[in-house]
């Protein structure tokens, strides 16, 4: 049986997610503010920047602000069990993604089978499970939506699967989350489906029109169009792209997808992206989540607000690839280290799952805001492995406030003791621990920590 760990979300309100959130001048704002605790809430924000308004029944923040600037905003959430607040930093300007982005995919369970209906049942249950209250906000097309043939006048049009993409924007939107979609810089996409290749401009307005919040932009079969390898040849459809979605009047998202060729971790911040695919693709098995998770090592320096590195999305709960699905091949243990090892990355996390299967452990492994803090941490830092052997390593990240987030890995085959020296964390002295998946405070510790792991699990902890 899959082992839980994490306590419930209790009935007093905590108000969870990201502490800085960026939108551009004028365009559409749209923030759901997750928190838990006893229905009904009532939501109050003090401060807001002149153009947004809140529903202090959703919770939900829109409209648009003008002015660029950075907006300290204070967010309440009460219920009749008491109040929770605290303050959440709006930047108004250039960048996007100030955290990394958290939500759905088509991708890993359904395939090329997607269509509206799925997506919009995702829609509704990131909300009826509780997971947008823990800060889940994008519900993304993957590939498998397009028509085969463009309209008359070259505009890309959805396939029968998707009657009206607007309707399921809007449906999307009206809950407080955002929308996105999949496209290739080829003629076609990895499926075989129509792609955006000399359609830049008119796909990106399309986008736009259509209301959606994020794009994946899939090299696939640009290969064919490239003319070489060089760096410049692999730079430039994002290139085109990033200018393309510059000129439309929504914020769009832009994640770079093309297996970490040129060691894009380098450069994809440089051509306009928010996040940028550093391998490729991951399945349910331990090989290639422990593989593509403990190997993102390379790239650490080239994480931060704004552009992150995407070890790619979750394989957790009912996966498959569509149609079929099956439950993760992941055993629990190795979930919490995928999970664990994703949010020590700053990893942007996108489920991959069927939303409507979700099982207590799935949920719960999903809804631990304590783990989710890590990932969200504001300063935006990309862990790196402190101490590693054959049979376990120990990753490390900073957080904002001063504080460690600390992965204790066990990568061997039977339960284990992994430990680790302060000095290997450049700390000294005696230092509080608390265990993030138990919610639960250790005690202090002088000079060492150590804990039993299971075989592919962790002990992940934060060190004040
Ligand atoms: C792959 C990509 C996957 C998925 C698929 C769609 O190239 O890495 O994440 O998007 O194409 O066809």
């Amino acid at each position: 049986m899959p082992y839980i760990l994490t306590p419930r979300a209790g009935d007093i309100p905590r108000i969870n997610g990201a502490r800085v959130y960026g939108q551009r001048p004028g365009h559409p704002f749209l923030f759901l503010i997750p928190a838990t605790g006893k229905e009904p809430l009532t939501y109050a924000a003090e401060n807001l920047p002149e153009g947004l308004s809140l529903d202090v029944k959703t919770g939900i923040i829109s409209g648009a602000v003008k002015k660029a600037g950075t907006y300290i905003i204070h967010l309440s959430v009460s219920n009749e069990k008491g109040k929770d607040s605290r303050d959440l930093k709006i930047v108004i300007g250039k960048d996007l993604a100030l955290t990394p982005p958290l939500g759905w995919n088509s991708w890993n369970c359904w395939g090329l089978s997607v269509d509206a209906e799925k997506v919009k049942a995702a829609a509704d249950n990131m909300l009826s499970t509780g997971l947008a209250r823990h800060g889940w906000s994008f519900i993304n097309i993957d590939d498998g939506w397009e028509a085969p043939k463009r309209a008359a006048n070259g505009e890309i049009v959805p396939n029968e699967k998707f009657p009206d993409m607007n309707n399921v924007t809007g449906y999307v939107h009206s809950k407080g989350m955002k929308m996105g979609i999949y496209s290739s810089p080829g003629p076609l996409t990895c499926g075989g489906y129509l792609g955006t290749y000399q359609h830049e401009q008119q796909d990106a307005k399309t986008w736009a029109k259509w209301g959606l919040d994020y794009i994946k932009y899939d090299w696939c079969s640009y290969s064919h169009i490239a003319k070489n390898n060089s760096l410049e040849e692999l730079k430039k459809p994002y290139i085109i792209m990033h200018d393309a979605l510059s000129k439309v009047d929504r914020d769009i998202v832009f994640s770079l997808c093309q297996y970490g060729m040129g060691e894009v971790w380098k450069w994809g911040a440089e051509v306009g992206g928010n996040l940028w695919r550093t391998t490729g693709d991951i399945t349910d098995s331990w090989e290639s989540m422990s593989g593509i998770g403990f190997n993102q090592t390379l790239n650490t320096q080239f994480a931060g607000p704004g552009h992150w590195n995407d070890p790619d999305m979750l394989v957790v709960g009912w996966v498959g690839w569509g149609p079929s699905l099956h439950p993760s091949r992941l055993t629990a243990s190795e979930q919490y280290t995928h999970i664990s090892l994703w949010a020590l990355l700053s990893a942007p996390m996108l489920i991959g799952c069927d939303l409507t299967r979700l099982d207590d452990f799935t949920l719960n492994l999903l809804c631990n805001d304590e783990v989710l803090d890590i990932d969200q941490d504001p300063l935006g830092k990309q862990a790196a492995p402190v101490d590693k052997t054959e049979t376990y390593q120990v990753w490390k990240k900073q957080m904002e406030d001063g504080s460690l987030a600390i992965g204790l890995f066990n990568t061997g085959n039977t339960e284990s003791v992994v430990g680790i020296d302060f000095s290997k964390l450049g700390i000294s002295g005696k230092h509080a621990i608390r265990d993030c998946w138990r919610q639960k405070d250790l005690g202090e510790f002088e000079n060492h920590f150590e804990g039993k792991v299971p075989s592919h699990g962790v002990l992940l902890v934060r060190i004040r």
